[in-house]
């Protein structure tokens, strides 16, 4: 049986935060972000192999109306137009992922390069310099190579690790006389979990299949791996920096008092952001993982836990090696329940009453945004901090980087802010059903025009104020944010309590609802 602790919002009343700073440290970084598989298109063009999501999209019924990322936003041909948007935006950084099938086709070295890909993330990346826009570049946002999956199984197979930092190298070698900013995995949870345990997300694969588990550690492993390759081989010569940026979700009490439902919150965040970040700052997964996949593993019958080991060489290898720290800020769906999901003893509950800011799946709760900054602050050593996909409507952009205000206000350190994204996209297992993006694509007329809405002209205000333009404004809506989650302590506690069942609610800006 599961042990029962019960999570909910904090209740708010008494304790509303007012907001006393409006503008940001100078020298922080703005930014706007995407990734190439859901942007470039040109999915088998100039020489690119098929990549894990070309595979998966192509399977009829993975993808919401079975709609792929094979033209995306034709990002490919419009390397020119959409640096264009950025400058209007006047963004001083652009995160964008390097595809790996599109330069190596097979995912491995020896077997070929492809110039033309090289050749293609040159351009751009020349492009932004010359507009006086910083490119932070992730060299793995989900788009493995299909070669390597069908052949290997992927991230299962410890060789996969190699082959990343093969291609990692590369990178360093064409890019990283320009390119200072490395991110090696891009949320890596959605990676692990969406990918290997629900199978939502390319691979697609399930618990029987494959372990979510192993995935991960291979994952971690590669990360170290080529965290170190570029401080052997390329950082004297570069000055560049490497990090990688974890998922974001937060958790807390519902009675503050109980030691149960406090180890229950604490559990669930150190599931999610533990995960990884404890292995890497502190040399090993969160001791609650490694007891809990252990007692499950054992009442599942299994001689060895499902979470693997870190040997005592690895330990020493992994620990310590991040310049720097991405929060990506959307947050995925992880309500349904197979093996990861049930090995930490908790159900989630997401409440309807939560802003939702467009999308039916999201919910804006920014001021769990600011207890997560604290807590990587003191648990990880007050690491340098990139909050790398934030956004959606201009109401929640305010939210949240006022809690980013507060946070620097906390001692976190806090150097970058990119919004998520410039363009509407491929939204993966939700298809172009949902529009992130500050401009609107027109796909009806010839040339596919992009429009700015109204969220690129308000965030073009806060790049240039370096802060809020107007600080009235702001302080209207984050009141009304306020009263919405007052509301949601109203709901939630009759709720949680009539159906007295284990119930954990993630406290973060963005969440997944009615989704399975
Ligand atoms: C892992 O990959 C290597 C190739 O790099 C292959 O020889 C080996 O058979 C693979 N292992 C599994 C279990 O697929």
């Amino acid at each position: 049986m599961s042990e029962l602790a019960v999570l909910r919002l904090p209740v708010l009343q008494g304790n509303v935060e007012i907001m006393t700073h409006f503008f940001l440290p100078s020298g922080l970084l703005w930014g706007v972000g995407s990734s190439a598989y859901q942007t470039e298109g040109a999915w088998d063009k100039d020489g690119k192999g098929p990549s894990i999501w070309d595979a998966f999209t192509h399977k009829k019924g993975k993808v919401f109306r079975s709609e792929t990322g094979d033209s995306a936003r034709n990002g490919y041909y419009k390397v020119k137009d959409d640096i264009q948007l950025l400058k209007e935006l006047k963004a001083n950084h652009y995160l964008l992922s390097i595809s790996w099938p599109r330069i190596m086709p097979t995912g491995i070295k020896t077997e070929q390069v492809n110039e033309k890909g090289i050749q293609f993330y040159n351009d751009t990346i020349n492009s932004l310099l010359e507009n006086n826009i910083i490119p932070i570049v992730s060299l793995y946002h989900w788009d493995l190579p299909q070669v390597l999956q069908e052949t290997y199984g992927g991230w299962q197979n410890i060789s996969t690790m190699n082959y990343f930092n093969d291609y990692a190298n590369l990178c360093f070698e064409k890019f990283g006389d320009r390119v200072k900013h490395w991110i090696t995995f891009s949320d890596p949870w959605a990676v692990d979990v969406k990918g290997y345990d629900t199978g939502e997300h390319a691979p697609g694969l399930k618990p029987g299949e494959c372990s979510a588990y192993k995935a991960a550690h291979h994952i971690i492993k590669a990360h170290a791996k080529v965290w170190h390759s570029y401080n052997d081989t390329w950082h004297s010569e570069q000055q560049g920096m490497v990090g990688i940026s974890l998922t974001r979700s937060w958790g807390e009490p519902i009675d503050p008092h109980s030691q149960t439902d406090k180890a229950a919150a604490e559990r669930y965040i150190r599931f999610h952001l533990g995960w990884f970040a404890n292995p890497i700052y502190k040399g090993d997964y969160p001791e609650v993982m490694k007891n809990y996949v252990g007692k499950k593993s054992a009442q599942q019958g299994l001689g060895t836990s499902r979470l693997p080991t870190f040997s005592v060489q690895e330990k020493t290898y992994i620990k310590g090696i991040l310049d720097f720290l991405g929060i990506p800020i959307l947050l995925f769906p992880f309500l349904q329940v197979p093996s990861y999901n049930t090995d930490y003893d908790l159900a989630e509950l997401v409440d309807p009453k939560w802003p939702a800011p467009g999308p039916k799946w999201l919910y804006s709760v920014p001021w769990g945004f600011r207890r997560l900054l604290n807590f990587i602050k003191t648990q990880y050593g007050n690491p340098l901090i990139y909050v790398t996909e934030n956004g959606v409507a201009e109401k929640y952009l305010t939210g949240y980087i006022d809690e980013i205000l507060k946070a620097l206000n906390d001692g976190v350190n806090v150097k970058g802010y990119t919004a998520w994204s410039l363009l509407d996209k491929f939204e993966w297992n939700e298809g172009f059903s949902e529009r992130f993006g500050f401009y609107h694509i027109d796909f009806k007329t010839k040339n596919e025009p992009r429009h700015p809405k109204a969220s690129a002209d308000y965030y073009k205000k806060i790049i240039s104020a370096n802060g809020f333009p107007n600080p009235r404004e702001v302080m209207s809506i984050a009141n009304s944010l306020m009263a919405h989650m007052e509301m949601v302590t109203e709901i939630v506690l009759p709720t949680v309590f009539t159906l007295c069942i284990l119930i954990s609610i993630v406290l973060l800006i963005f969440y997944l609802r009615n989704h399975s």
